[in-house]
């Protein structure tokens, strides 16, 4: 099994989202070490740019236009994230709340990713998006300061819910730590650990 972990924060080390991540990596090889993981972290290397050239690209079928030269060379790296992952058969994503929803880099990462014919295509009677890709099991591992999960301001986790299953990803299962900021390395560890035996747990049914 090829397993990928999208982490979504840039502070490495101190990252509390990559941390209960860890304990959920840790129990999963102990038990399927045959299986590969590999870390993509959005903020390093950031996905390829998503501007002008590739928002006009992305609608040029839909438009009845003939791509660009430089709109083509911009599409083939988008297609290889696709590639990358698509080949995943399960998947990790850790991720901050950043502004009642999610860091910039991750967002362009969605960018790359959420392309119509390919990830997800779109019922013109229904008005719905339909997931183009196989459906396989996500773990979100969330972290937040104070933002509950079902708050009506909690634009992370029903985002990230929502992009994943249009594009066909439905078997999402979820972690969230929403009192990560305390004022002490003691308390905030503390706190962490609450999560280690979830995540462990959760690793074991992954
Ligand atoms: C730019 C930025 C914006 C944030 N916005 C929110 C927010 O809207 N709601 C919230 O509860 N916490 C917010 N936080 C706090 C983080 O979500 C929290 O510290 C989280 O545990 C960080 O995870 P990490 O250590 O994995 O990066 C924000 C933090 C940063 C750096």
């Amino acid at each position: 099994m090829d397993v990928l972990h999208i982490s979504a924060s840039p502070k490495g080390e101190r990252s509390a989202s990559r941390r209960i991540a860890e304990s959920f990596i840790d129990e999963y090889s102990r038990q399927n070490p045959d299986d590969s993981i590999r870390e993509l972290n959005v903020f390093d290397p950031l996905p390829p740019a998503f501007g002008r050239v590739e928002s006009i690209r992305k609608f040029a079928p839909f438009f009845g236009e003939a791509p660009s030269e430089e709109g083509e060379a911009a599409w083939k790296t988008i297609l290889t994230v696709i590639e990358d992952f698509d080949q995943a058969d399960k998947i990790i994503l850790s991720s901050p709340m950043w502004n009642y929803s999610i860091p910039w880099a991750l967002k362009l990462y969605l960018d790359n990713i959420m392309q119509p014919r390919i990830t997800f295509g779109y019922d013109p009677t229904t008005m719905e998006h339909r997931g183009l890709l196989r459906n396989r099991p996500l773990q979100l591992i969330l972290t937040r300061s104070s933002t509950a999960p079902g708050h009506f301001v909690d634009f992370q986790l029903p985002y990230l819910r929502f992009v994943f299953d249009a594009m066909g990803i439905r078997d999402t299962r979820v972690i969230v730590a929403d009192q990560t900021t305390k004022p002490s390395v003691e308390d905030r560890e503390a706190y962490l650990a609450l999560f280690d035996d979830r995540a462990r747990s959760a690793a074991s049914e992954f």
